[in-house]
């Protein structure tokens, strides 16, 4: 990846480029956000480019129950859910969800080098549906990553403290660090727009890209929502490709990317003015 450049005799970094997905395929650019529906974008990837697979699909496991699921797709004509924005497709059926995140799996797979990896978030609830429909891709089940929020979420009795990632691996998995533990405790951070009600922590998937892809290795995310996987991944100095099928939630993780490469520059940017 070329975001390293000298100054004054001092490694330092430049804006990772904005590019199309054929550019940061080729190396040109270093990000781009496509619009569109996560399966079609995957089957658009060159075979065998990526190095990781990271994603954060809707959960859709509101309710315990499928009928309470059903209940929740009212939800969408509500005033409230049309004001805060709530996203697509977080109303599916638990069969809906694992046809859906199997279709993504398989596409997945074969955009993956075979050193690579696919990692889902997820929450417990729906870990027994999903990690045989993602297995049955061809990928192989490697670990349970443990998202510890340092505080309980809402409810009663043992309230939820974590999410998980259901982490796959491709035919011959190669691993670019090894001192991460499988549970990472990372405060959650408050959305702060109006689409995003599920934000995941840059700092939390920079601590999982860190061990998937090496730096300049190509990290894709076919829900890009807010762009925290984004984010992590400039921030670890890997290319990322990333896709919603939301325009304005497009928009705003493009938004996020920009933000984060012009921080990633700043040090270089002051290098230079002295
Ligand atoms: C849980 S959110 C992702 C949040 C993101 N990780 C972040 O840090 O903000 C899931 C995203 O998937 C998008 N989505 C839902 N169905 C989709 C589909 N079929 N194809 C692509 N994106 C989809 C939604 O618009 C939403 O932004």
């Amino acid at each position: 990846m070329n975001c390293i450049e000298e100054v004054n005799g001092t490694a330092s970094r430049i804006a990772p480029r904005e590019g199309s997905i054929a550019d940061v395929i080729a190396g040109r650019a270093e990000w781009a956000i496509t619009s569109g529906d996560a399966v079609d974008f995957l089957e658009l990837l060159p075979p065998g480019c990526v190095d990781a697979v990271w994603c954060d699909p809707p959960y859709c496991s509101g309710g315990f129950l499928e009928t309470a699921k059903r209940r929740a797709r009212g939800m969408l004509q509500a005033a409230t859910i049309k004001r805060l924005g709530w996203f697509v497709n977080d109303n599916m059926g638990t069969t809906g969800l694992v046809w859906f995140l199997r279709a993504v799996a398989m596409r997945a797979a074969r955009a993956l080098r075979p050193s690579g990896h696919f990692g889902c978030f997820t929450d417990h609830r729906m870990i027994d549906a999903l990690k045989p429909a993602l297995e049955s891709s061809g990928l192989r089940y490697a670990n349970l990553l443990i998202w510890d929020k340092l505080t309980p979420g809402l409810g009663k009795g043992f309230r939820a403290q974590h999410e998980v990632v259901l982490h796959f691996v491709n035919r011959s998995p190669e691993y670019h660090a090894s001192d991460e533990g499988n549970i990472h405790g990372v405060r959650r951070v408050p959305p702060k727009k109006k689409n995003h009600q599920t934000p995941k922590p840059p700092e939390l998937i920079a601590r999982h890209l860190r061990v998937v892809a090496p730096p300049g290795g190509l990290v894709v995310d076919p829900f890009v929502g807010g762009g925290g996987i984004g984010v992590a991944a400039l921030r670890v100095g890997a290319r990322f490709i990333g896709c919603d099928v939301d325009l304005g939630i497009c928009e705003d993780a493009r938004g996020a990317l920009r933000a984060e490469a012009a921080a990633l520059a700043a040090p270089a940017r002051r290098e230079r003015s002295t």
